[in-house]
């Protein structure tokens, strides 16, 4: 291929791909522009063209009344006799303006042009001298160097944001299941402030570890609707997911020491709760299902490696093994019926409004009442922590640009061990190591987690925004002014698992 840039860092292949895509996007696409105080619902042949005769009202009445942007374009062709004078002065911003109003108006080509990083951007218009690499292989592409120069903008997060929001501010109606749990709370504080023409519909059984407390402050919010149900009752499931337009799914069981203890809670819920919740999104033709899933699937790493989306299940939990079984069924929902979901597998999440049986908030917890930390076996074990806004913000963005039908792998890059986490809270609460109190391991203890966000990273542009030093501190501050939140869970039924867990055990 001698006619390639030798600048070029990738092969052909990807290459070819990128100057596809923008060939069709720079030149068939319809769009929508304010021009001489009128929307125009118009191809961007029309919206050049409109400039391109400016000094010829009636040919651009013409033009834009034209069926096809193709005829747009011929009529245009045939009167270039008419063209302004200072046509070659004002043809590129007029493009500019053409490729801003594509990435304002569609998420997929912003995401697109993200995706081509540092590469440069060929129009391989065969018929176009100027914008593309013309009938002899020019090669001007002064269409491509508009696409850069976007995309150099967009690299300014700021501006990126700016054009996210503008291309994602309609009203959605959104199902979120297990609100009320640790990251569904999170969850919906987080996407309420930052859409406010969402509206959300929370729906949770209220177990042990839904607290409507976490949400009071949603009350009298027009945005927020709760229902109490199961997500493993039809009936329910219907009621909370009509007229929705997505589904983010967080309800489960999600504490292993539990599955351990009773599996079978895990089976109904996780399982089969979620297998009705995709039968009905299917009927109701909901338009994207996000699951919410967890690294524990892949099973447990040795001192190297990390997980990435196309590794072998091998869950060795019966709560790992519940969440592995339910995402294989979302997956064959989009492969058999064409449910369009997509999957989320995270990380250890830490942050506000954690149920204190998790590592995290049960040591903080414990030890504000001055009660001993049960650290499991020789405290070596290894997870990957990440602060829950930054989950948040990695289901935002899979929501509103992920590709239907993929997987996400997504981590805090912040590995610790457990006994690495324990002198952290230790030392903040000013507490010394006689605390620690050695307890037997957990059955079947998973050694390591970690994880490749490699995927997210490239193709949607996130990364963990929150450093784990300031998130945990920042945490830890958070049980220690909320006493009250987690007193009244550290009562009645608490109680009774905390004996069986760690009083009685072997
Ligand atoms: P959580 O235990 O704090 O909350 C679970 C919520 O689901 C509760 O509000 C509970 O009432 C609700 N629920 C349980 N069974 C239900 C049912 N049958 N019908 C309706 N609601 C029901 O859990 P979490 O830590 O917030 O985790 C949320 C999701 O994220 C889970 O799917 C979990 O597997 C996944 N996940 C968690 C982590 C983590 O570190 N906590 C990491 C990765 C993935
Ligand atoms: O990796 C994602 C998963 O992280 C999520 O899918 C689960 O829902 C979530 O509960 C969490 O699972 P873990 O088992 O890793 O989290 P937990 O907080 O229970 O334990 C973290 C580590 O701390 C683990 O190695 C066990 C250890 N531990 C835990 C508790 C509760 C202790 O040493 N002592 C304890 O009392």
């Amino acid at each position: 291929m001698q006619f390639r840039d030798s600048k070029l860092e990738t092969s052909g292949n990807i290459i070819g791909f990128f100057e596809r895509e923008f060939y069709v996007f720079s030149n068939f696409s319809s769009f929508q522009v304010e021009w001489c105080g009128r929307t125009w619902q118009t191809s961007e042949h029309a919206y050049q063209a409109s400039h391109f005769f400016e000094t010829d009202p009636d040919l651009v009445e013409q033009i834009h009344k034209a069926k096809s942007a193709h005829d747009a374009y011929k009529i245009a062709k045939a009167n270039k006799d008419k063209v302004p004078k200072n046509w070659e002065d004002i043809k590129i911003p007029i493009m500019e303006d053409i490729i801003r109003n594509k990435v304002e108006q569609n998420p997929y080509v912003l995401h697109k042009l993200l995706q081509t990083e540092n590469k440069l951007i060929i129009e391989d218009s065969p018929y176009d001298d100027f914008w593309g690499w013309g009938e002899n292989r020019t090669g001007r592409n002064e269409l491509g160097k508009i696409w850069m120069k976007i995309r150099e903008e967009l690299y300014q997060q700021k501006t990126k944001d700016n054009y996210l929001s503008q291309s994602t501010n309609k009203e959605r109606k959104i199902l979120i299941t297990g609100g009320a749990g640790f990251i569904g709370t999170n969850f919906i504080y987080y996407m309420l402030k930052k859409y406010p023409n969402y509206k959300i519909v929370n729906l949770d059984k209220l177990t042990y570890a839904g607290n409507l407390k976490n949400l009071e402050s949603l009350q009298d919010n027009p945005n927020y609707t709760f229902i109490k149900g199961d997500i493993c009752n039809e009936e329910d499931v219907k009621k909370a997911m009509k007229d929705c337009d997505w589904v983010v799914h967080f309800a489960a069981e999600s504490h292993v020491d539990r599955s351990i203890m009773d599996p079978d809670t895990f089976i109904r819920t996780n399982i089969l709760g979620t297998n009705v919740l995709l039968r009905i999104a299917k009927e109701l033709g909901i338009k994207r299902f996000h699951h919410i899933s967890t690294d524990e699937v892949f099973g447990e790493l040795g001192a190297d490696g990390k997980f990435h989306e196309l590794m072998a299940y091998n869950p060795r939990s019966p709560y790992s093994s519940s969440k592995a079984a339910s995402d294989h069924l979302v997956c064959a929902y989009f492969h058999t019926f064409g449910l369009p979901i997509t999957i989320s597998n995270c990380s250890n999440n830490y942050g506000p409004y954690q149920f204190p049986e998790k590592l995290i908030p049960l040591f903080a917890t414990n030890l504000i009442e001055d009660k001993k930390i049960p650290l499991y076996g020789d405290g070596l074990n290894i997870r990957d922590w990440i602060h829950v806004d930054d989950h948040s913000s990695a289901v935002d963005l899979i929501l509103h640009e992920g590709k239907i039908g993929e997987t996400y792998c997504v981590g805090g890059d912040s590995e610790k061990t457990n006994l690495e986490i324990t002198h952290l809270i230790l030392n903040y609460f000013n507490k010394g190591e006689e605390m620690i109190e050695r307890v037997p391991d957990r059955r079947g203890h998973d050694r390591r987690y970690a994880i490749d966000f490699s995927k997210i990273k490239n193709e949607l542009g996130w990364e963990p925004k929150i450093n784990f030093e300031d998130g945990i501190k920042e945490t830890l501050k958070w049980y220690k002014e909320n006493i009250n939140w987690w007193k009244e869970i550290k009562s009645g039924e608490y109680l009774e698992y905390y004996e069986k867990q760690y009083i009685n055990r072997k």
